[in-house]
């Protein structure tokens, strides 16, 4: 298991970056955000503690939702001008990611083309000192080990897996998620769930993943509702940053799935929020995998979801599971069909080439092709 050397959880747990930053020594912030958490005021509480604390900092928020090469290479350039000893990395997936990537660059030069970084790459340094707070209650970037960076020249979603990438600190306050309008509380919570599930029925989960995903599937399903119906409501915020943390610690560990595969075209492609594709894709690709080994832990995933599943077969736990997601999902607002999200019929094919090549499609339950793939997209279409 790879984790967080320090994690810190609950309301104004950013008061840490000050008490962490002086326990190892470090002397100036790298601060890597987006243009949308300074516009939203996100960025202040953490600019807050710094100036309290004493500690220099310097600002990168060249940072796109689905960021780029670029905005790796161009942080690395920044990082390398500013004289800071460690990074602090405020946002979604996508400021961690992005974070992640300039990091293992400036202590891996010879990775700087990033491109070589997708996969499992082997760096031989850890990436420069991070702390990483997560604004949304989603991707778990501040515990995974793994970072996505489009490489639009080749308009694909790069999955790069690097123990070396993980943040030294993790710092999940769920103060800095209020903010989250409805629509993104809803996908980066279904993304969670798609992590939950997706690392629950992957081959290589065992019984420490599983204790993970279970538990992160059950508060997921009592309390996204809530955060999504009223986004200041302390305890759905609370344990949502919690439930996709601890969905994280599995998933990192274990891998994914075809979910993940097919969502991360529809992100290079046409860039839709990741969230929004997970969940769109997961009951399809739910009721495809159920024709797998997996299928007898569907009951368990119906009844962390809530369902009774008393007296049920096994083919009826499967039908409860998908059906208890799907519900989740409407109740939420997720769009239900890819049309719905502007996605083209013609690109179909192109995106089952991508997605079967995907790092994430190993970890899928159910062995898989291009055609079968392509199937599930006119599906979900
Ligand atoms: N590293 C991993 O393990 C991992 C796992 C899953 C997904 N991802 C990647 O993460 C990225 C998606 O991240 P995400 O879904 O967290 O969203 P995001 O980081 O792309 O953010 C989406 C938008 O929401 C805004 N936002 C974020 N938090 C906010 C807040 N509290 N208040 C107001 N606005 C806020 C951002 O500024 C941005 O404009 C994708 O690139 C995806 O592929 C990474
Ligand atoms: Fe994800």
């Amino acid at each position: 298991m790879i984790l967080n050397e320090t994690s810190y959880f609950g309301a104004g747990c950013r008061e840490a970056i000050a008490t962490e930053a002086a326990r190892r020594g470090f002397k100036k912030a790298f601060f890597v955000t987006d243009k949308d958490l300074i516009r939203f005021h996100v960025a202040d509480k953490v600019i807050e503690v710094f100036e309290k604390a004493g500690i220099p900092y310097e600002i990168y928020n060249d940072v796109k939702a689905n960021p780029t090469i670029a905005n790796v290479q161009h942080g690395v350039t920044a990082f390398k001008a500013s004289g800071a000893d460690f990074i602090v990395a405020l946002g979604g997936g996508s400021s961690i990611d992005t974070a992640k990537g300039i990091g293992i660059v400036v202590n891996n030069p010879d990775f700087a083309d990033v491109r070589s970084l997708e996969g499992v790459a082997n760096t031989r340094h850890k990436a420069v000192p991070t702390f990483a707070l997560p604004t949304t209650a989603g991707t778990a970037a501040e515990v995974t080990i793994n970072y996505v960076i489009i490489d639009e020249a080749a308009t694909k979603k790069m999955v790069c897996v690097d123990p070396n990438d993980i943040p030294s600190v993790a710092i999940v306050d769920p103060e800095l998620m209020y903010s989250m309008p409805k629509g993104l509380t809803a996908a980066t919570g279904m993304d969670a769930l798609t992590h939950a599930i997706e690392s629950y029925i992957t081959p290589g989960a065992w019984v420490m993943s599983d204790m993970f995903e279970l538990k992160a599937i059950e508060m997921i399903a009592k309390h996204l509702k809530a955060a999504v119906d009223n986004g200041s409501d302390p305890v759905a915020r609370e344990a949502m940053s919690q439930a996709q943390y601890i969905a994280g610690m599995g998933f990192s560990n274990v891998g994914l799935g075809i979910v993940h595969s097919m969502a991360h075209p529809l992100g290079a492609h046409y860039d839709t929020p990741h969230g929004v594709a997970n969940a769109l894709l997961l009951p399809y690709v739910m009721e495809y995998n159920a024709e797998s080994p997996a299928a007898p832990k569907y009951m368990d995933i119906a009844k962390a979801m809530g369902v009774d599943t008393t007296d049920m077969s096994e083919a009826e736990g499967v039908k409860a599971a998908v059906e208890a997601v799907r519900k989740l999902s409407l109740s939420i607002g997720i769009p239900q069909k890819l049309h719905e999200i502007g996605v083209k019929e013609g690109d179909l094919h192109q995106l089952a080439i991508d997605a079967f090549n995907d790092v994430c499609t190993g970890g899928n339950p159910r062995p898989t092709s291009v055609e079968e793939i392509e199937a599930l997209y006119h599906k979900a279409f």
